[in-house]
């Protein structure tokens, strides 16, 4: 439904002060020409000794701070007005979204959910994973009395901040009719492309159902003994229906086209292998964390001059070598019709690979300077990308 921005400020805004219903909101993404404070803001409601108050939890890409306000209509119409593109406002009795078009129309989608309100100042609530669900224990990642074991806490939080991406931006691919609303005849499909013991897999697939969207989610990894163990675990938990692993190689993957492909620390040119099957055939939403890169480190034999003052130290030329990469990839991305942003989506000290490309699909035409931009930079660098190879229909040469 399309109405006016005003309205639907107005409306989102109502809501949040509204502290009878109020449960969470969201905010993300950025309105065309505007500039915000935080990548993403999420707000809920506090009970601090006694007073209700909007907590803010803003995250700028490497540390979320949080500061309480009252729930002042002036204060919160200001931050609704202050640049963001997506705004999720979830109320006892249902999720509004609105997604502000470049255009700066509002398109809304009001979803009919039940929620509680979690008034608790207790930091665990914020957790989109209960550490007690069981998958965390079979997974390996838990310990029997639902306790995060310490040598594992980095995965869960990097699977936990995947989560928390992954959410609003389903939420709005929906809002904004790329993804239908998911069914339990049609539900969403999600593959988890080099799933490895499949902690991102599980977590997607749980959070999802206790978010009560019907999903079908796919776990591929070239080992044997992956499959064979998540199948296993999926079994025992008795959700077999709605998750399963596959022994594959991602490039010669049988399964289906799907809704969104999700990809943590899938190694090396697994990474381009997960873009490029994913683009081919046709994913809506692509949430990428590479790992290592080898690739184009290996084939810069001669830099561009003067870049060899950066090139002849080997750490800077990994770095240098990762970073380009990953400018390749988003660049054949967005020639191949996708809106593309690199984000940081776990704090550093979790993992150093914590870069992400989220791509969503929109059909744009590519503008001719981003296929001259990409041919200049692979022929200043003497290389050709892995991913490039994976997408012969772009015929970009
Ligand atoms: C670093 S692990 C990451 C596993 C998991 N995503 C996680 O974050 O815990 C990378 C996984 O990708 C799998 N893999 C690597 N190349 C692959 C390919 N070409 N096809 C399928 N799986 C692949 C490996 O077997 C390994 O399990």
């Amino acid at each position: 439904m399309q109405i006016t921005l005003e309205d639907g400020l107005r409306s989102a805004c109502d809501q949040i002060v509204d502290t009878s219903t109020f449960v969470r909101a969201v905010l993300s993404g950025r309105r065309r020409n505007m500039q915000v404070g935080f990548e993403r803001i999420d707000i809920r409601l506090v009970e601090i000794k006694g007073v209700l108050n909007l907590q803010l939890m803003q995250n700028d890409g490497r540390a979320t701070t949080t500061k309480n306000l009252a729930p002042d209509r002036v204060v919160v119409q200001e931050l609704l007005d202050s640049g963001y593109a997506n705004i999720m406002v979830e109320s006892v009795s249902q999720v509004y979204s609105i997604r502000i078009t470049k255009s700066g129309d509002a398109q809304v989608h009001i979803e009919k959910r039940e929620s509680q309100q979690v008034l608790s100042h207790d930091k665990k609530k914020d957790r989109l994973l209960d550490s007690s669900d069981p998958f965390l224990l079979e997974v390996g990642i838990a310990d029997a009395k639902g306790v995060i074991k310490p040598s594992r806490q980095d995965k869960y939080k990097q699977v936990e901040e995947f989560l928390r991406i992954l959410s609003p931006a389903l939420n709005a691919a929906i809002a904004a009719g790329h993804i239908q609303k998911p069914t339990v005849k049609t539900p969403l499909n999600i593959v988890d492309l080099g799933c490895g013991h499949a902690y991102l897999t599980f977590a997607a697939h749980q959070f999802l159902i206790n978010s009560g969207i019907p999903v079908k989610v796919v776990g591929i990894d070239v080992r044997v003994e992956s499959r064979d163990r998540n199948n296993a675990i999926a079994k025992k938990l008795g959700i077999e229906s709605t998750i399963e692993f596959v022994a594959e190689e991602i490039s010669k993957t049988t399964s289906q086209p799907v809704d969104i492909a999700i990809a943590l620390h899938a190694c090396d040119t697994a990474t381009d292998d997960a873009i490029g099957w994913a683009v081919n055939g046709g994913a809506q939403l692509l949430l990428i964390a590479p790992c290592c890169h080898h690739d184009i480190q290996k084939q810069m034999d001669a830099a561009p001059e003067p870049w060899t003052a950066l090139t002849k130290f080997g750490l800077m030329k990994e770095r240098l070598a990762d970073l380009i990469t990953d400018s390749f990839r988003a660049q054949l991305l967005r020639i191949a019709g996708y809106r593309v942003e690199i984000i940081e989506f776990v704090a550093g000290e979790h993992t150093p690979r914590n870069l992400m490309i989220r791509a969503v699909k929109t059909d744009a035409k590519p503008d001719a300077i981003d296929i001259a931009r990409y041919l200049e930079m692979s022929s200043q660098w003497g290389v050709i990308p892995a991913l490039e190879k994976k997408l012969p229909t772009l015929n970009i040469r």
